[in-house]
Order: structure tokens, then C-alpha cells, then sequence
């Protein structure tokens, strides 16, 4: 009876470290390097849906009035917000991402660039795609049980193509 209870106190610890490995240690981990590069603070995770840059209108792409091109992500345990986003290819797209939750990392295959995404932070990486098609960008830090099925969908379309597109159309392909 004893040894159960040792056993299963043993089991109750180890499923604990793993729970905080998975969940707490990334986000100390980005903490601290928001805290070391003095950046903490910048944007509010609790409140990116209700003000601000990340409010759900404003995600996904955009044509800034300079014709230049930004796509607004919000990454969260375990998706990001808008699923998926059409762009132009042969352009530089200039991606500005925050996290929700904890610390999540996109991985742009075809160039092999990739971008640390912090809570409190907004990350910024111009990225350009050089086929037309759907180009998968996996999360590469792992966030947590739900992490190896993360990621974000870009669907890349020839200039004339994405300039057609309304408005609206631009934002998003999640739909599709
Ligand atoms: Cu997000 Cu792994």
C-alpha cells in the first residue's frame, strides 16, 4: 500500500515537471530574453484581440499605402490567427507576429529563415516567396503538447493575381 502511494507520488512529480517543461520553461525562457534585450512590455498579450495592431481586423495581409506588404499573425498554443495568408510572390513580405501564450517559432522552409516569436513582443522578419502555391511555415519551438501540429499556411500567388483580389480577399485564404 505504501509503495503505491510512493509510486504514484513519483508519477504526480514527473507528470508536474513535464506539464511545466512544456508550458512554463519556454515562456521563462522568452521572458527573460524580452526582459535581456529591454523590449518587455511593448504589447499587452492579454488584450491583442480587443486594441491595438493585433485586433482581428487588422490580421492577416495588408497592402500598406507605400504598395509595400505586411502580414499581421497572432501565434497561439496551437495555431495562428489568421490559419492561412495570401501574398504576392517576388516581393518582400514583411511578417509582424506576437504571441498570445508562450514562446512559438516560425520556420519559413523555402528560404530556411525563421522567426522567434515572444509574448509581449512583436517580431519582424521580411520574407519573400519565390514559387506560387501553398508554402506550410511549421512552428519550430516547442510550445507544448499541441505543438507538432502547429502552423501556419501561406498561399503564394503571381503579382497580377494577389492585385485583382478585393480587399477583403487579401486578408485571408482560411476559408479556402
Ligand atoms: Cu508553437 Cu510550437
Amino acid at each position: 500500500m505504501r509503495k503505491r502511494k510512493v509510486v504514484s507520488a513519483a508519477v504526480i512529480t514527473i507528470l508536474g515537471i513535464a506539464i511545466w517543461l512544456c508550458v512554463r520553461f519556454p515562456y521563462e525562457i522568452g521572458a527573460s530574453v524580452t526582459a535581456l534585450l529591454g523590449t518587455s512590455g511593448r504589447i499587452d498579450p492579454l488584450t491583442l484581440h480587443l486594441q491595438g495592431e493585433f485586433v482581428e481586423s487588422n490580421l492577416g495581409t495588408a497592402v500598406e499605402p507605400d504598395g509595400s506588404i505586411t502580414v499581421r499573425l497572432i501565434a497561439q498554443q496551437y495555431n495562428f490567427v489568421p490559419a492561412c495568408t495570401i501574398v504576392p510572390i517576388g516581393v518582400p513580405i514583411r511578417f509582424r507576429v506576437t504571441s498570445a501564450d508562450v514562446v512559438h517559432r516560425l520556420g519559413f522552409p523555402d528560404s530556411g529563415q525563421e522567426l522567434e516569436v515572444v509574448p509581449g513582443h512583436v517580431s519582424e522578419e521580411k520574407v519573400q516567396f519565390t514559387s506560387a502555391g501553398e508554402h506550410v511555415i511549421p512552428c519550430n519551438e516547442f510550445c507544448g503538447a499541441g505543438h507538432w501540429d502547429m502552423r501556419s499556411r501561406v498561399m503564394a500567388v503571381p503579382g497580377d493575381q494577389f492585385s485583382k483580389l478585393q480587399p477583403q480577399e487579401r486578408l485571408t485564404c482560411a476559408s479556402r
